[in-house]
């Protein structure tokens, strides 16, 4: 397994709609392991492909943080959104893509999603919680969508000019 380099926001790439997977490859099997070692590694709950520079409708979570519990990693492949609660809960996010940035977050509390699991087979499941924020999340990401895009014009400019800094400073020698 190797640690993949997390892009960071503002880039191409984070904008724009990633294709769907048509086949579960040995490389893409290798990729969700990377995602999965990087994740881990950033610490992070979730990490989308677009996020490490390929452009697949792919995603992998684990909202299992606390020390001691059973990892629980997900890895899921062309998400469709079967139903969303109407109940809403808002949490504070972030984004591996927008390091120490966090904004509160309005989105459905609960989500059933259908996808393509490695196994190639289709999964059902409805998530809650943290479960659900995160899965609404990276699935925001296939579609070129950032957690700041649901906050306030203001808000997403301030975010996105500090890590445009962020991003000069780290290309200096
Ligand atoms: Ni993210």
């Amino acid at each position: 397994m190797t640690l993949r380099p997390i892009l960071i926001h503002p880039d191409p790439r984070l904008k724009k709609i990633a294709a769907p997977v048509v086949r579960v490859t040995t490389a893409l099997t290798r990729l969700a392991d990377d995602m999965l070692e990087t994740m881990y590694d950033a610490p992070g709950i979730g990490l989308a492909a677009p996020q490490v520079g390929v452009m697949a409708r792919m995603f992998v979570m684990d909202c299992v943080k606390d020390e001691g519990e059973v990892p629980c990693p997900i890895v899921i492949m062309n998400p469709e959104i079967l139903w969303l609660s109407e109940d809403l809960s808002t949490y504070e996010e972030g984004c591996l893509s927008i390091p120490e940035q966090y904004g509160d977050v309005e989105r459905p509390a609960a989500v059933e999603l259908q996808w393509l699991g490695l196994d190639g087979q289709i999964h059902k499941q409805r998530f809650d919680g943290l479960w659900a924020t995160c899965a609404q999340h990276e699935l925001d990401h296939l579609n070129g969508k950032l957690f700041i895009d649901h906050l306030k014009p203001m808000r997403r400019q301030m975010i996105t000019r500090k890590m445009q800094k962020l991003k000069r400073e780290q290309a200096r020698p």
